[in-house]
């Protein structure tokens, strides 16, 4: 510590999921001093919700024998509607088994087969059972893994610390600054550099799988701070979302034979994807749904079923515990009995900051991991199993990349200049009168919902736009009226809701700018994909007066050029 709450360390870590915790696990093993800076307790991440799976080509199941990287990079870029950079998907695909064993070895109780053998199960969009598991809680195993991991090693956690601002100066990222948000004091971080691993921008949205604390706070700090933004139209929806709580309901329930029911009893799905029936992928199984309910097949206007009941109370009882207690809990049913209503939610993050395969953004000595980055081997939609896996592998190479350029921290007055400036702007916010941030938040999350959902059209998101523009200016109007200093929830919903609302209109430009269908985005007017003029990613980057400006990035093909797209 430097004296007026000023910490010095070689790497800051800002989020405590899966990504940064292997991100600050590998910085540590490189020998730098590595500290997390987390909003919650590292193991209330939202990585910890993780329910499905971890994909790697294992071969282990004799249903994917012979399986090999190849074949799950190319799952992975079909899958993306080829818009994943494919030298890291290739990446992604080789270092997935050796991700794997290094979570094993270090402590994950994975499931395993009759053989004794890690068992996997099938997931959307894979050709064959790729999918490593833990019951149907394997983020909560390999994150608990990654905790102790860390905590054994003696990395510095500042848990409960929320970052309002980063440290940048001619492009280059030396600090940041932080709440306590138990005592409610300023700190400030000196860095040689910073990684961003704050999970996704889900809580943008009504109707999200998402914990609460998903509020786009990473990709707003970068964004800030002049780094560029990339495909952030593409956001997922799961198929299986459950009704009323929205809470998600495994895609390894249908991975192991659920069936997807309308109200008149069909098995749906086998109309929309003859071969892949349930385990097409997730955007085409929620548009199936939503088209279901929209035609009068549903239940109430709201809902479809998704029938367990073939998979029996044994395997009920011994895969998806989770799921069985879930339904019990939030939907007063026991699934070994009844069907469950499922409706479509908010769920993943495609889109985030541009880094480079290494995790760097545009500015130096800022990098980012997890879901908040778009590396990008999800390009416009994510295979289940995928996000686990890119957390693990790209951390890694996140946390060596951010130790290993003998970057030097940046005068310590720096850090104290901008650590006054965020204290001034932080006390002005309890003067003034103005809207209530909870009344501002419902309505852009009703907004984004409505207006950037499953099916999207010009006219809607137009309105959208407006929309989240009017919440903009109302925001800046905002008063403060609680002024305590311990735990001042109202304030960090605050601060949220200003990072959301930037992203927010992140996501409602690029959409617009996307004229065509793909993946994840799918617009009524623009049915089609249109490789000749969208086969590219779409970049944001803040203007002077803080509003998005437009230009793209070719997507980097190499390993399949773009041929089947049907399921
Ligand atoms: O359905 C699921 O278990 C989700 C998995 C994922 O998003 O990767």
């Amino acid at each position: 510590m430097a004296g007026n709450n000023i910490h010095e360390h070689d790497l800051v870590v800002v989020g405590g999921g899966l990504a940064g915790l292997r991100a600050a696990i590998e910085a540590h093993d490189h020998g730098a001093s590595t500290a997390v800076v987390s909003k919650v307790y590292p193991l209330r991440s939202h990585s910890v919700a993780a329910q499905g799976g971890i994909n790697a080509a294992l071969g282990n199941d004799p249903g994917s024998k012979g399986d090999s990287w190849e074949k799950h990079a190319f799952d992975t870029i079909k899958g993306s509607a080829y818009l994943a950079d494919q030298d890291a998907v290739e990446i992604l695909c080789k270092e997935a088994a050796a991700s794997i064993y290094e979570l094993e070895h270090w402590g994950t109780v994975f499931s395993r087969d009759s053989e004794g053998k890690l068992a996997q199960r099938p997931f959307g969009g894979a050709g064959v059972p790729r999918t490593c598991y833990a019951a149907d809680r394997t983020g909560h195993n390999l994150l608990n893994t990654l905790f102790e991991q860390a905590y054994a090693r003696g990395i510095k956690f500042y848990n409960e610390y929320f970052v309002t601002s980063l440290v940048v100066n001619d492009n280059k990222c030396t600090g940041s600054i932080a709440i306590d948000i138990q005592t409610g004091k300023l700190h400030g971080f000196s860095v040689k550099a910073l990684i961003l691993s704050t999970g996704g921008y889900g809580r943008i949205y009504e109707r999200s799988t998402n914990s609460l604390i998903n509020t786009a706070d990473g990709h707003a700090l970068a964004y800030r701070s002049g780094a560029a933004l990339k495909d952030m139209e593409f956001v997922q929806f799961h198929p299986t979302t459950l009704y009323g709580s929205n809470i998600l309901i495994t895609e390894g329930a249908r991975g192991e034979g659920a069936h997807l029911i309308n109200s008149e009893g069909d098995r749906f799905m086998i109309k929309y994807a003859p071969e892949a029936k349930e385990l097409a992928p997730r955007d085409i199984v929620a548009r199936s749904i939503t088209q279901e309910i929209e035609k009068g097949l549903g239940y109430a206007g709201e809902y479809v079923y998704l029938d367990l009941r073939p998979l029996g109370a044994e395997k009920i009882n011994e895969r998806l515990p989770g799921i069985r207690q879930i339904a019990l809990d939030f939907a007063n049913l026991d699934p070994i009995e009844e069907p469950v209503p499922v409706q479509p939610g908010q769920h993943y993050s495609m889109g985030g900051i541009a880094v480079n395969n290494e995790g760097e953004t545009s500015i130096e000595g800022l990098l980012a991991a997890g879901e908040c980055a778009s590396v990008s081997v999800h390009g416009a939609n994510r295979l289940g199993g995928n996000s686990l896996l890119e957390a693990l592998v790209f951390g890694k190479k996140a946390g060596k990349k951010a130790c290993c350029n003998n970057r030097q921290t940046g005068p310590l007055s720096i850090v104290k200049k901008v650590m006054d400036r965020e204290q001034e702007r932080l006390e002005n916010l309890f003067s003034g009168e103005g809207d209530n941030w909870a009344t501002l938040t419902k309505e852009m999350r009703k907004t984004v919902y409505s207006k950037f959902g499953i099916f999207r059209d010009k006219e809607k998101m137009e309105k959208g736009l407006k929309t989240i523009e009017r919440l903009k200016d109302r925001y800046q109007n905002t008063a403060l009226k609680y002024k305590g200093k311990t735990y001042n929830q109202a304030l960090l919903k605050y601060l949220e809701l200003g990072y959301m609302l930037e992203i927010a209109e992140a996501v409602a430009v690029s959409a617009l700018e996307r004229r065509e269908s793909r993946g994840s985005h799918y617009r009524t007017d623009y049915p089609d994909s249109d490789d000749d003029n969208f086969l590219k990613h779409i970049i944001l980057k803040a203007d002077q007066k803080n509003r998005p400006a437009i230009s793209y990035a070719p997507v980097r093909m190499g390993l399949f050029p773009v041929k089947e797209r049907e399921y």
